[in-house]
């Protein structure tokens, strides 16, 4: 069985569920708006978000869920694709989950909107049902990832990133997103107890790994339904570039500098900058950090006792780090 099939088996009558709901908050009058939901919709990404607050509810609830840990999984969800969408009108990036993003189809006044109504969405979900326990969680986590993505922006600015600063940027902009999913699983069914706590630092470790995995892929060829080879054109640096640097000579520091200031349109210089990245060993360093978030996020659920949901949700770590795409 594939994996995802797998991990998906103790949650699967909650995910269809959860298909259907989330279709229908993110409908409106406006018959432009509808038809961007529509396809945006039908372009569904991995769902992982949704599928670590269920099978979070259901291991510190022993098989229970609720109406409110349905609404916290559809307003991440929510949320999660309205800041990717905002995210690629701000990298500048044309595909999105195997096909062309919102900025590409409808350009950016467009995709900024339908950010902006998905975001609002989420946070009426939470509003409308009183959900405010919920809502505080998301609503950091909105913060959050806008200062995450402002202070990436502001370090590719003067290239003075360091491994700190890296690691600050990825823990607001991707792990406190996957930190709300776990915190939210757990308040939705058991509310103010200690897992609240425990799951929120569970989903951090394993949004850090998430994220250097993706920061990974864009050193790859493979095909993962949206662009690799951009971060550098974006000047965006990540732990292996940070690493590359750290182990340079101040020659080839200046090169590298040098290259990612003024030649990060160059193809051939990209390439070859990516190159240098390799040979210092700057991937292996990178695998070498996400797989001790890893064992870290995994140590937090060794507190829990056996069940198909603890499963999976092992399962599912691997997966973070493992995955294709
Ligand atoms: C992409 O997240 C954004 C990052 C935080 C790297 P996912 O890889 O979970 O995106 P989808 O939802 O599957 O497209
Ligand atoms: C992830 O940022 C998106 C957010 C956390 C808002 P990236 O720009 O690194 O992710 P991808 O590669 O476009 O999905
Ligand atoms: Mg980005
Ligand atoms: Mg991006």
């Amino acid at each position: 069985m594939k994996i995802i099939a797998q991990i998906k088996q103790p949650i699967e009558h909650e995910m269809r569920l959860f298909e259907d709901k989330f279709r229908l908050f993110m409908s409106s009058r406006v018959a432009l708006l509808n038809k961007i939901t529509y396809y945006v919709v039908n372009r569904k990404g991995k769902q992982m978000r949704p599928m670590f607050v269920f099978l979070v509810a259901k291991m510190v609830a022993k098989g229970e869920v609720n109406d409110r840990t349905y609404r916290g999984a559809s307003v991440i969800e929510l949320i999660h694709t309205a800041t990717l969408v905002h995210d690629d009108v701000v990298d500048d990036s044309n595909r999105r989950r195997g096909f062309f993003s919102l900025n590409a189809l409808w350009k950016n006044k467009i995709a900024v909107l339908v950010g902006d109504f998905l975001l609002s969405k989420g946070l009426l979900l939470s509003i409308d049902n009183e959900d405010f326990d919920l809502l505080k969680i998301i609503s950091v986590a909105v913060r959050e990832m806008s200062e995450g993505e402002l202070l990436q922006i502001e370090k590719a600015r003067k290239l003075d990133i360091t491994e700190e600063v890296y690691y600050e940027i990825i823990r607001q902009k991707t792990a406190t997103l996957i930190a709300a999913c776990c915190s939210i699983g757990a308040a939705a069914v058991k509310p103010d107890s200690q897992h609240v706590e425990a799951m929120r630092e569970f989903g951090e470790l394993i949004g850090m790994a998430f994220q250097i995995k993706d920061d990974l892929f864009d050193y790859g060829q493979e095909k993962i339904g949206k662009p690799t080879g951009i971060d550098i054109k974006e000047q965006k640096m990540t732990l292996p570039l940070i690493y590359a640097l750290n182990q340079a000579s101040p020659k080839e520091k200046n090169w590298l500098i040098n290259s990612i200031k003024n030649h990060n349109k160059d193809r051939k210089r990209v390439k070859e900058v990516i190159a240098f990245v390799k040979a210092q060993g700057g991937l292996d360093y990178a695998v070498k950090v996400m797989k001790s978030y890893h064992s870290r996020a995994l140590k937090i659920l060794e507190n829990y006792p056996d069940s198909p949901y603890k499963s999976s949700l092992l399962l599912m770590v691997n997966y973070v780090i493992e995955r294709k795409k």
